[in-house]
This record gives structure tokens, C-alpha cells and sequence, in this order.
């Protein structure tokens, strides 16, 4: 068998399951990780024999992709912000609206020049911690998680790329007050209402960590209102609180800030125009 019998195959095999375009990025991702090539040199090496070895490797591969099984859970890495991120079924996979949360607290604060004191809350792989922990070399990030699996590989990531940020395991619905003061609070907590699973694909709802995603229909502001209420207490005079946000809600959430006293609450679109992050300060 050679490359591109292999590909034929993936074309084949997956046609039922994946647009085509879909399934070519899924080879071009493998081809990536296996054996260094990028797309280019992939082609190039269309006749050279498949190794035998990997043929296996490829078949379980693409039986788990039939099973509609996320790449980034097969490979076991992906991308965010530019840099290498490793992740298991304990971790949400990073979107990439997120990335865009990432980018407007590094704008609001490139120019700072003291130390800032940032905490990310729900810190699931650590993307958000150790992306803004890479570009703002005068933060000090400390994240919080309930899940002690998911900590361990945020931890991972914070050494694979080689910046330091404290982990800690909170539940924060039963945290009474932060123990120290922040210039900077993010958090992308569990939000999406039980009601909205109808509308989500099979490898999001079979596949990734039930505790990272959902919560009840009946309270679906109960991280943002806790969250909230204890940055009242913990953001320095003119600190940032930065959520990641339920596109449906960001009506129910900038009420949420009003009541509480928060002040130029700001709800910006992500790259699919959707509402999807909100900034707000507390005087
Ligand atoms: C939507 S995921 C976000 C993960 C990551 N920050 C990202 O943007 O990809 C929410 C995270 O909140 C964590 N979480 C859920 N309940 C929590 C709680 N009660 N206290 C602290 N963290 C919690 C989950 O384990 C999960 O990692």
C-alpha cells in the first residue's frame, strides 16, 4: 500500500461520515503527526510505500473517526493561540472563538509594564492560563479547576511550553472568597443549557467531558453569578472580569453584571458573529 492508497482509503472509508474536505484534513493532520510531513510533502511521497506498521495504527484510527471520535482526543494534542496544547477526554478541546478572549486581555494589557496578577477560572487544559502567561511576560497566572485529570495535563502544558503558572483544584460554587486580588479574572465555565444538546454534534455530546460543558436549564448563570460575586471582592481597583459567554445569554448576563454593580460592561461578537465574550469592570 502506498500514501496515496492509504488516502483513497480514508476517502472511502469516511465518505458516508465527513464532507471531503473534512476527511483530507483529518489525513494531512495524521500525515502531520506520524511522520512529520505537511501537505506538500505529503503529496510528494504519494507512490513511497506506506510502512507496514502504521497501517494498523490507521486502521484504528479511522475506526474511531467512523465513531465520530474528535482527531484532537486520537492524536492526543491541537492547537490554541499558536502553541502546542496536549489533551485527553478530562479536557474540553480549545475552540477557537476562545482564542479570541485570549486576544483582547493581551491588548488591553500589552502595554502594561507593572506585574499583573491574573487568575483563569475553569482552566480545563490550560489554554487560556498559559497562552496569556506566554505573551504577557509580566503576569503572574494562577488557574483553577475541579478536576483533578484535568489539571494534571494543564500542568503538562504549562512545561511543554515553558511558562509557569500555579494550578489549583477549587470547586468554585462552593468557594466563599478568593485568598488573594487579581488585575485580571477570565474564566469559559460550563454554560451551555441542557436544552441546547438537541443542537450539538455527536462528537462533542459522546466524546468530551460532560462537566466542562453543561448546566441547567433552570440556572444557567449559576458560574458567571458566582464568579461574579466573588471577583466583587478580589479584582483591584480597575481590573478586568472576562467571560467567555452562551451566545443566548448575553442579554441575562449583562443584567447579571448591572445588578451586581459591575461597570462598562462590553459584549463583543466572535468570528462567527456570534455574542461570545463580555468585559466588564468593578469601581
Ligand atoms: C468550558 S470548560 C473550559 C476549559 C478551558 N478553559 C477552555 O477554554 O477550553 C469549563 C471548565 O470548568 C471546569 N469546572 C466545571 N465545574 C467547575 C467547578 N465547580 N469549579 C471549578 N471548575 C469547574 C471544568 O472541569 C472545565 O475544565
Amino acid at each position: 500500500m502506498t500514501f496515496k492508497d492509504q488516502r483513497l482509503a480514508f476517502a472511502e472509508i469516511l465518505k458516508e461520515d465527513y464532507p471531503p474536505e473534512e476527511i483530507n484534513s483529518f489525513f494531512y493532520i495524521l500525515t502531520e503527526h506520524y511522520f512529520h510531513l505537511n501537505r506538500f510533502e505529503t503529496h510528494q511521497k504519494d507512490d513511497a510505500i506506506f510502512p507496514k506498521e502504521k497501517e494498523l495504527q490507521f486502521s484504528e484510527i479511522l475506526k474511531r473517526l467512523k465513531e465520530q471520535e474528535p482527531i484532537q482526543y486520537i492524536i492526543g494534542e491541537t492547537e490554541f493561540f499558536g502553541l502546542p496544547f496536549k489533551v485527553t477526554k478530562d479536557t474540553l478541546i480549545p475552540r477557537p472563538e476562545t482564542e479570541e478572549l485570549v486576544e483582547l486581555v493581551i491588548t488591553e494589557f500589552r502595554e502594561s509594564t507593572t506585574s499583573l496578577k491574573l487568575l483563569d477560572i475553569g482552566t480545563g487544559s490550560g489554554c487560556i492560563a498559559i497562552s496569556l502567561a506566554k505573551n504577557l511576560s509580566n503576569a503572574i497566572v494562577s488557574a483553577i479547576d475541579i478536576s483533578e485529570e484535568a489539571l494534571k495535563i494543564a500542568k503538562e502544558n504549562a512545561q511543554l511550553n515553558n511558562v509557569s503558572v500555579e494550578f489549583i483544584k477549587s470547586d468554585i460554587l462552593q468557594t466563599s472568597r478568593l485568598e488573594e486580588s487579581y488585575d485580571i479574572i477570565v474564566s469559559n465555565p460550563p454554560y451551555v443549557r441542557d436544552l441546547e444538546k438537541k443542537l450539538m454534534q455527536p462528537n462533542v455530546l459522546d466524546f468530551e467531558p460532560e462537566g466542562a460543558l453543561f448546566v441547567r436549564d433552570d440556572n444557567p448563570l449559576i458560574f458567571y453569578r458566582s464568579i461574579a460575586i466573588l471577583a466583587k471582592n478580589s479584582l483591584k481597583p480597575n481590573g478586568l472580569l472576562v467571560f467567555e459567554i452562551n451566545e443566548y445569554l448575553a442579554l441575562e448576563m449583562t443584567q447579571m453584571l448591572t445588578d451586581l454593580g459591575f461597570t462598562f460592561i462590553l459584549t463583543k461578537k466572535d468570528i462567527f458573529g456570534k455574542d461570545r465574550i463580555i468585559q466588564c469592570n468593578f469601581k
